[in-house]
């Protein structure tokens, strides 16, 4: 009997076939999510998860590390460069463990950090009060204008200056505008802080040189590696050479054992595609996916946060339309189309409901979908969103998803699972 997946676990199997199911046939908006290419899939499937390798190139714990050394080596080298980067770290196993390795490294419990409120658009690890970071440290956060929508930095100026953290967070997981750091790091310099950057949803748009750069202003720069920038899912910590050691020895043996060597590769690889010429157009075409779905959803009388976006993601505001973020995110998943509801900055309502929902076009756009057909995707969303008890009108919108998701074929033939 054959030992493959199909025989030995076909619950599992059972999983993975419909997963993908759902992945070709419905529209993937979760602007934190992406498709990977067939190559990074190979890397992150690869024998290399047989490898321990505590420590790092050239001084770990395990024998048998030279060629899981020379992976990691070339994770390094690509993404110090990818990013001008003087040190990288590549093991950390996520974005939120990256983010708990600089706070680590540099603050004692108890510290103050500053970040962007959760409510206005923060992540979790920026001083959630239900994640580690608010509750090991004093967590002050700044969020946005209530005109404007976009970061106000006089407020995050005062704040700062009533508050003297000891580190300062910027970056974001629902903000659709560009982010200033430069801005922030005066206002770090000035109250003697740390100045972290988080960059886990922009990192593709920085490498590519569209949106302003962390890299020269901050002390430390953080990432996911999974989302715009299209790798496998892991973290990533960049800072200045003079913090690189403190840093090493945080994540190992500080926060975690042997690192994920399939992961570090297939990084790697993400690295090198990053780094290749046509990425920076795969970057330009997910910023103008983005502010062509967004014109398409205000001329159908939404409104967008902030206005529109600079960004991958728009951020659309519901309350005119009489739904929560909670019902129109069920509309449209039975519509076949897969968004977050999402708090808006200053909504009255609880994060389980909300006023908005969150949408990305990363995954759309990976699967070569561009302006026009941003077009169709909103006028198939509106026409869910219209009337969401009409269950045969949104039946119906399913199938139109599924036809036009067939157009834009998504996996490598290898991938499927025989
Ligand atoms: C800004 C930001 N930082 C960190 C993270 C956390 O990454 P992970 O889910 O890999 O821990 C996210 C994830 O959405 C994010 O948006």
């Amino acid at each position: 009997m054959s030992d493959d997946l199909a025989h030995t676990d076909p619950e599992i199997y059972s999983v993975i076939e419909r997963e993908r199911q759902r992945q070709l046939q419905k529209l993937e908006m979760i602007a934190s999510e992406n498709f990977v290419s067939a190559a990074v899939m190979e890397a992150q499937g690869s024998i290399l998860t047989h490898k321990y390798a505590e420590g790092y190139p050239g001084r770990r714990y395990y024998g048998g590390c030279e060629y899981v050394d020379t992976a990691e080596n070339l994770a390094i080298s690509r993404v110090k460069e990818l990013f001008g980067a003087p040190y990288a770290n590549v093991q950390p196993h996520s974005g939120t463990q990256a983010n708990m390795a600089v706070y680590f490294t540099y603050l004692k419990v108890g510290d103050t950090i500053m970040g962007m409120d959760l409510a206005h658009g923060g992540h979790l690890s920026h001083g959630a009060s239900v994640n580690f970071s608010g509750r090991f440290f004093k967590a002050v956060t700044y969020g946005v204008d209530r005109q404007t929508e976009e970061i106000d930095f006089e407020a995050v100026r005062e704040l700062a200056r009533n508050h003297r953290p000891k580190m300062i967070i910027g970056g974001a997981s629902a903000y659709p505008k560009a982010i200033d750091f430069s801005r922030f790091a005066d206002i770090a310099r000035e109250v003697e802080a740390y100045f972290l950057v988080d960059m886990a949803h922009i990192a593709g748009l920085i490498a590519a040189k569209l949106h302003p750069d962390p890299m020269p202003v901050a002390d430390f720069v953080t990432s996911t590696t999974h989302k715009t920038l299209r790798g496998p899912r892991g973290g990533l910590i960049l800072a200045k050479e003079a913090y690189g050691k403190a840093l090493d020895s945080q994540i190992f043996p500080g926060m975690q054992g042997g690192p994920l060597m399939h992961i570090i590769a297939a990084k790697a690889v993400a690295f090198k595609e990053a780094l290749a010429p046509n990425f920076k157009r795969y970057q330009e075409q997910i910023i103008s996916n983005a502010r062509a779905l967004g014109r398409e959803f205000q001329k159908r009388g939404y409104r967008l946060v902030a206005g529109g976006t600079d960004t991958h993601l728009i951020m659309v505001d519901l309350t005119e339309t009489g739904l929560t973020g909670k019902e129109a995110e069920e509309a449209l998943d039975l519509a076949g189309i897969t968004v977050n509801k999402n708090t808006i900055p200053f909504d009255p309502r609880p994060p389980k409901i909300t006023s908005g929902i969150r949408i990305g076009t990363p995954a759309l756009t990976t699967r070569g979908m561009k302006e026009e057909e941003m077009a169709v995707i909103a006028d198939l969303m509106h026409q869910a969103l219209s009337d969401i008890q009409d269950t045969a009108r949104l039946q119906r919108l399913e199938n139109q998803v599924r036809e036009f998701c067939a157009q834009f074929p998504l996996f490598a033939e290898e991938w499927k699972i025989k």
